[in-house]
């Protein structure tokens, strides 16, 4: 019984090492997006503002950023009322759980979360294994951008 709970305890402990919170994940966007998530003019769009108006573009808004990580994207965007036309590189090497994590951290951080739509429901790993079974090209997630009607 002793050493169950034992070993429970350094299992937990081990979980919670492996799980990187949202946060760290970000520091491997924030060399383009900013820390602050206000992105680059003409290079890099702003985070900041604009996932929640992602997100108010239905659940195919909600779910996009998911497939721009998972397969990257590549085409002309609009941010924030500035154009973009650039390049992301697909981080489908993360976890699922890192691809949530980073996601749910930049749907709410910098004040995004006041710009939420009522209701708005982070995003699980259930989600993005889902998502990553699709293979989409990065082109592709352009396409779905547009589809979107953000423009
Ligand atoms: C090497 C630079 C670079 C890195 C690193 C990077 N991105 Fe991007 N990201 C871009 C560019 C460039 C675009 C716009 C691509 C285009 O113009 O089609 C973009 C687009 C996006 C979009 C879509 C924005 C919109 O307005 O639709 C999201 C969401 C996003 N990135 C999140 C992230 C997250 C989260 C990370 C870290 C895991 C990350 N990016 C890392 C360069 C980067």
């Amino acid at each position: 019984m002793r050493k169950q709970s034992i070993f429970a305890l350094f299992l937990a402990v081990g979980l919670l090492a492996l799980a990187a919170s949202g946060e760290q994940v970000y520091v491997q966007c924030a060399g383009c997006h900013q820390a602050s998530g206000a992105g680059v003019a003409g290079a890099f769009p702003p985070l900041a503002g604009e996932l929640p108006r992602l997100a108010a573009a239905g659940e195919a808004g909600r779910l996009f950023p998911v497939k721009v990580l998972l397969f990257g994207l590549r085409g002309p965007i609009e941010a924030q009322g500035k154009p973009y036309n650039a390049s992301m590189p697909s981080f489908g090497w993360l976890s699922d759980a890192d691809i949530a994590a980073v996601l749910n951290y930049v749907f709410t951080n910098w004040g995004n979360d006041k710009l939420l739509p009522k209701g708005f429901k982070p995003i699980s790993a259930e989600e993005v294994k889902a998502l990553r079974a699709k293979a989409l090209t990065a082109q592709q997630v352009h396409e779905q951008w547009q589809k979107l009607g953000l423009k």
